[in-house]
């Protein structure tokens, strides 16, 4: 969002809201920090760049940082993707009056894509790129029809992500390639454990997942 106020929730040393100021992004920012060791070194990065007249740094849990601020687009980047539906979910109060949210989990996104089913945000467009060997998925969202994008294999949308398997690039291979091996592992470990019985349901769910990877991978 050109010309938008961010606030970036989790920003660590505020390489994010620093960089989109600086290259005219964002008018304006909060790094929001609930740790005392990254806020210090978010100030350290906003002040190396003499931004602090437009990026303010703020402790607080979560959204919490939000409480009297105008704010158009929210992200959250580099945690789990429980604790970002946790962080959406306890702070949902104060998105209002924000347009946009985009969340970069390092895994388990489906709780996120869950967290926006249930809380009318419609997820407008997600991408997946491959780094150093890392995987990185981004989703952004906006108010609106939250099932928008989902279709009849809503289970398999939200678990591998409705947009990106629209699209199953690289990266999308990579990361879902290696989530199959995983799983075939688990499957044959589970196959050799003696009580099969109390096993029934983590292997249905492992057959289930391993067959959608099968369909969307070959
Ligand atoms: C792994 S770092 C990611 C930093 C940066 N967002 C990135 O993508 O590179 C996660 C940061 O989130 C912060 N964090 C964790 N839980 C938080 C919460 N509930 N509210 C605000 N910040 C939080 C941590 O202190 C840490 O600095």
């Amino acid at each position: 969002m050109d010309g938008a106020v961010l606030a970036d929730i989790g920003s660590d040393h505020a390489y994010l809201p620093v960089h989109l100021v600086k290259q005219g992004k964002c008018t304006k920012a909060i790094a929001g920090e609930v740790n005392e060791g990254p806020l210090n070194s978010a100030i350290d990065q906003i002040n190396k760049y003499n931004l602090s007249h437009l990026i303010k740094a703020k402790l607080g849990d979560g959204l919490s940082v939000l409480e009297n601020e105008k704010v158009d687009s929210v992200v959250i980047a580099g945690m789990g993707g429980p604790l970002i539906a946790s962080i959406l979910e306890n702070g949902k109060a104060l998105l209002n009056d924000v347009e946009q949210l985009v969340l970069q989990p390092n895994v388990a996104a489906d709780h996120i894509r869950r967290w926006m089913l249930d809380n009318e945000w419609c997820l407008v467009d997600e991408e997946i790129i491959e780094e150093d060997n890392h995987v990185y998925e981004i989703l952004v969202a906006e108010r609106g029809d939250s099932k928008k994008h989902y279709g009849m294999e809503m289970e398999k949308e939200i678990w591998m992500g409705p947009c990106l398997l629209n699209k199953k690039n690289h990266a999308f291979r990579v990361k879902w390639n290696r989530e199959m091996n995983q799983l075939e592992k688990i499957n044959n470990q589970l196959e050799q454990a003696s009580d099969q019985e109390k096993l029934v349901g983590k292997k249905e769910e492992i057959i289930k997942k391993l067959t959608w990877l099968k369909e969307e991978l070959s």
